[in-house]
């Protein structure tokens, strides 16, 4: 078993927005690729307004990246105008689940279709439970909503309406990693041994003041997960964290 994985984590593309930059598209590809990740996570907004044409577009983007596995979730423009529909029809399931090395990424649907406000649901809860209950390994959840507010963004509007339930679970379940998205400015915080990480918009200038766009490139082995981040723009890359993980 490999045991050391690379997890690029992306989001917020919003290809066919009148913000999403050609230039910006080309830097995260190469540097993605030349990262040569085990997996590629997206946590959603991968289109704008979830039309047909665009998904299509967003496949485009996808299939520029080298990488054996991939995991998608649903954001809240993905899930505009019946989105989730075809969300589903490419992607399979709104619930997908991928066991890379020592680490177990389950994505989780937030959305609520034609709003831009968060939900999980206690019937997602059985799932990430069956999921991760048993599994011993380094235990991550993907959604596109923050979990816990992102400073720098403004009013506070969006965050999944079950978002303290969710948390507790996900504590209880003893996950070491949540990624998100959805604000365009990239965070990290820690949580009851949780570390939550949210991806800026990698390929946007959808942006808050002076936040770069932005994506992750994390190093995850049994012992330790390792964080950095990489501005889109320039190709800077900033260590963000260097975690422990306790036995
Ligand atoms: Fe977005
Ligand atoms: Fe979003």
């Amino acid at each position: 078993m490999k045991e050391k994985v690379v997890i690029a984590h992306v989001s917020d593309v919003h290809v066919t927005s009148q913000y999403f930059s050609r230039e910006l598209e080309k830097n995260v590809v190469n540097e993605v690729n030349r990262a040569k990740p085990d997996l590629l996570v997206v946590t959603g907004d991968l289109t704008n307004e979830g039309y047909l044409h665009e998904y299509r577009e967003a496949q485009s983007f996808l299939d520029q990246f080298k990488v054996e596995r991939m995991l998608v979730v649903l954001g809240n423009h993905d899930s505009r105008n019946a989105g989730y529909i075809i969300f589903e029809e490419i992607f399979g399931t709104r619930y997908p689940s991928v066991e890379v090395g020592p680490v177990k990424v389950v994505g989780v649907d937030s959305t609520e279709p034609d709003l831009d406000d968060g939900h999980v649901g206690r019937l997602a809860y059985r799932i990430i439970e069956n999921e991760l209950k048993d599994f011993s390994g380094v235990k991550v959840v993907a959604l596109h909503h923050h979990l816990v507010p992102v400073p720098g963004t403004g009013r506070e509007r969006n965050i999944p309406s079950d978002s303290g339930d969710f948390l507790k679970l996900l504590s209880d379940l003893n996950v070491h990693l949540i990624l998100c998205g959805h604000k365009h400015v990239p965070w990290l915080w820690r949580l009851n041994g949780m570390l939550i990480i949210n991806a800026g918009t990698a390929t946007t200038l959808r942006l808050k003041a002076h936040t770069p766009p932005s994506f992750n490139l994390l190093t995850i082995s049994r012992r330790q997960i390792v964080a950095e981040r990489v501005n889109s723009e320039t190709l800077e890359r900033q260590q963000i964290c260097s975690v422990h993980i306790e036995a």
